[in-house]
């Protein structure tokens, strides 16, 4: 697409995008001069769908009304609830309705994962993560190796980007895992980076991986909801992610977790089990030996959290509506908006860290502000902007097609090109 710098070209485009109605679906937060706040944030927590109330006060009023029976009774039972979402969520995945379950949150949801996946021995024992992992994947990852009586030193290894660069070249990654796979147990890797926003070739990555004989894993907290998904088809192992920032759940809403269905019915493999994980036809016989169901739903520990996935249900339903190729498309050309325009104000206090190819970001960019310098982020923050400061110096931008505008985008940079012409 042809950009131009110019507001009445943003609002040209928001004229002309499909998509432009899905914005009054939510709730906006606004400045104190009652102004919508240009909130550019969804990629750490997703605004709220005006309809997650509706949601929620249907299972409240059937809590109230029937007491326990609403496990059966309620008019969307909650015995069986989670299969509600699960068949939205593999679609936005890509994965088979028995690869997915929604539970827990996503460390939680890792460490179970690793129970099943992680099996170092004394020649394979090593997790190769993404320099610069979120810090929870990294105390994670290194938790697991102490518990097996490994050695972190010894044990994890990192790709770090070549010197001078940012981002990771997949042909390195690719390398590293030729060079290095025959000692490596577990490959874990964010789908896309919460730092910089690169997203990584997960199915590049898997191939090497397999061929190497390791296992596969991603952290989609920043992908899931925000780029194309084929779980399946790549043959990912497993996959666990977040469901408050693209998907809209509400703070600590309920996270999901695939398992290929190469593994649902693997019996060999090891796991930590609760109760929901049990087969369902003799769930309730109280027998003190597990039997897991034979999907990703056997990998559940505790009966379901309805509330917040009466949260997410809401959500998920404007994916549904909206469709996830729409979305993509018009992620595609909000977040190229937003790249076009401040590559144009041509500042030498700014450089964007994001990869410039489409297939390797999605709906974020992340801003470097040269000499840590926060104080651009205070002052975007004070005329409107909801974004991020991730230490030690990038400002996350992240333009979300469900609810924003091109407007939005343009009025952002505006703001941050008048801040840094008034000096930082
Ligand atoms: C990439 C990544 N991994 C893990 C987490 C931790 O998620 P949770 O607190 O839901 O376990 C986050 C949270 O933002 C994240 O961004």
């Amino acid at each position: 697409m042809e950009y131009q710098n110019n507001a009445n070209f943003a609002q040209l485009l928001d004229k002309k995008d499909p998509l432009r109605s899905s914005r009054n679906r939510f709730f906006i937060p606004k400045q104190k001069n009652g102004a919508d706040c240009i909130y550019l944030c969804g990629n750490s927590l997703g605004l709220q769908p005006r309809s997650t109330r509706k949601y929620l006060e249907q299972e409240l009023k059937d809590w109230e009304c029937l007491g326990v029976e609403g496990h059966f009774e309620a008019k969307n039972p909650w015995m069986p609830y989670h299969e509600i979402l699960t068949n939205k969520m593999a679609k936005i995945v890509g994965a088979k309705s028995k690869e997915v379950i929604v539970m827990n949150s996503l460390t939680v949801n890792l460490h179970l994962m690793m129970v099943s996946f992680y099996k170092p021995s004394k020649k394979r024992h090593k997790i190769l993560i993404e320099g610069n992992a979120f810090p929870s994947d990294q105390y994670a990852v290194k938790s697991q190796i102490e518990f097996h009586g490994y050695d972190v030193a010894d044990s994890l290894i990192e790709l770090i980007p070549r010197k001078g660069e940012t981002t990771m070249r997949t042909k390195d990654i690719i390398q590293l895992i030729e060079n290095e796979g025959d000692s490596i147990s577990l490959i874990l890797i964010g789908g896309l980076n919460y730092y910089t926003g690169q997203a990584f070739d997960m199915k590049a990555i898997t191939e090497v991986g397999h061929k190497k004989g390791c296992k596969v894993g991603f952290d989609l907290a920043h992908a899931v909801g925000n780029l194309p998904l084929k779980l399946h088809d790549w043959n990912v192992d497993f996959a666990v992610w977040c469901t408050y920032k693209y998907l809209n759940s509400g703070p600590g809403g309920v996270g999901g977790c695939f398992v290929h269905e190469n593994h649902v019915n693997n019996k060999k493999l090891t796991r930590f089990a609760g109760w929901w994980g049990h087969d369902k036809e003799t769930r309730f016989l109280m027998d003190d030996k597990f039997i897991p169901i034979t999907t990703a739903e056997g990998w559940q520990l505790s009966n379901a959290p309805i509330l917040s996935m009466a949260s997410l249900n809401a959500s998920l339903d404007l994916f549904e509506e909206a469709g996830i190729e729409a979305l993509q498309r018009k992620a595609r050309n909000l977040t190229g908006y937003l790249e076009y325009l401040i590559l144009d104000i041509k500042s030498e206090f700014i450089e964007i860290i994001t990869p410039t190819k489409l297939e390797e970001r999605g709906s974020q960019l992340s801003i470097r502000v040269i000499n840590s310098n926060k104080s651009l982020f205070k002052k975007i923050t004070k005329n409107g902007v909801i974004a991020d400061w991730r230490e030690p110096d990038v400002i996350r931008i992240a333009p979300v097609p469900l609810y924003n505008s091109y407007s939005d985008v343009f009025q952002f940079v505006a703001i941050l090109k008048e801040s840094l012409i008034n000096k930082l």
